[in-house]
């Protein structure tokens, strides 16, 4: 019955290559991949989503010595930050190239790069050689995939191939940074922090978590079914809602007077990687059991706990 979802390196980079569509793994979440010079195909990934066209993809390449095919400029800070987190979790925006087509950047004249750190799709990548372009794979506003079901239960049937690699390391989108002059300007918070940043570069331009710099980034996204409330006062927001179905999203120890059942634990106190990596399947654990409410417990707003707020915020705004 699921003859659309599989292991076969060859066969993905074989459909992309002839302009389908294939859901490839990367260590934050699955992306819906396509040949990224290849308008046609770009498209496909717009309709297949229900993706406002004015919200720019990310392209995806093997190795860093590509970055250049596709972008006029790259800062020294820039090669800096590759050199140290590439491959990895880190999308990086800069000015295009010509090469590089309108559909893919929604018309702005810079593109969003990243070498993702996953064996499957790096191997994925090196076999095609081709640059692809890949939003994360799920229908525009829900919640992100971090396994190959997610991806299957949400978009299955509208794609050609679901390249299986486990369940995503890392858990949330790569932390998107751009650059004013040569400073780095954080777009997007991810598991790589400010912080991260900051070491290698020494200064870090104006930061804000709500940046509209990066148009996906609008205020509701992430966004289960089931209405989520954001909190840092779980138990009085429960109390302020007798005779509600609840589910909570909390981590460090489960919250008094809710069943345990109705719980899931992200993570130990200050585990703060394991609590990404654990965030999108517990929420979409938790939508499918159809409470009236979740409730999700804040993060200390540091770090990656900041970009677990982030996410969580945006799933709260629907
Ligand atoms: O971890 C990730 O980044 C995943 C995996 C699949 O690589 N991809 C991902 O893509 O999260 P997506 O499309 O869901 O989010 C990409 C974000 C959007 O907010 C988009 O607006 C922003 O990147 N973006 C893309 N190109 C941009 C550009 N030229 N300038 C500013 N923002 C850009
Ligand atoms: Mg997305």
């Amino acid at each position: 019955m699921f003859n659309n979802i599989g292991t076969d390196v060859a066969l993905a980079a074989e459909l992309l290559k002839q302009g389908k569509l294939v859901a490839i793994p990367t260590e934050t979440v699955y992306g819906l991949a396509a040949n990224a010079l290849d308008e046609t195909a770009v498209a496909k990934i717009y309709e297949v989503k229900q993706r406002p066209t004015v919200n720019p993809l990310i392209i995806h390449l093997a190795a860093t010595g590509q970055v250049d095919e596709f972008v006029s400029y790259v800062p020294d800070v820039a090669r800096q930050l590759m050199a140290r987190f590439c491959p990895g979790p880190l999308t990086l925006v800069l000015p295009r190239k010509k090469i590089v087509p309108d559909i893919v950047t929604a018309g702005k004249d810079t593109v969003a790069v990243r070498i993702p750190a996953h064996p499957v799709t790096h191997q994925l990548l090196s076999r095609t050689g081709l640059p692809l372009a890949a939003p994360s794979a799920n229908p525009s506003g829900y919640i992100s995939p971090t396994t190959a079901l997610h991806v299957l239960a949400t978009l299955g049937e509208k794609i050609r191939y679901i390249l299986d690699g486990g369940p995503c390391g890392a858990g949330i989108e790569s932390t998107i940074v751009g650059f004013d002059g040569d400073t780095p300007v954080i777009y997007r918070q991810g598991v790589i922090t400010a912080d991260d940043i900051r070491e290698v570069t020494g200064s870090i331009a104006h930061y804000s978590g709500h940046s509209i710099l990066a148009p996906g980034m609008s205020k509701a996204h992430y966004s289960p079914v089931t209405p989520v409330m954001f909190t840092a006062d779980v138990d009085k927001a429960i109390a302020d809602r007798p005779g509600k179905s609840i589910g909570v999203l909390t981590y460090g120890e489960y919250t008094p007077g809710i069943p345990v059942t109705d719980q899931v634990l992200l993570c130990a106190d200050s585990e703060w990687s394991s609590a990404a990596r654990n965030l999108y399947a517990a929420m979409h654990a938790l939508d499918s059991r159809k409470y009236d409410l979740i409730i999700a417990r804040q993060f200390p707003q540091s770090g990656i706990g900041a970009a677990l707020n982030d996410r969580l915020k945006r799933a709260a705004s629907k």
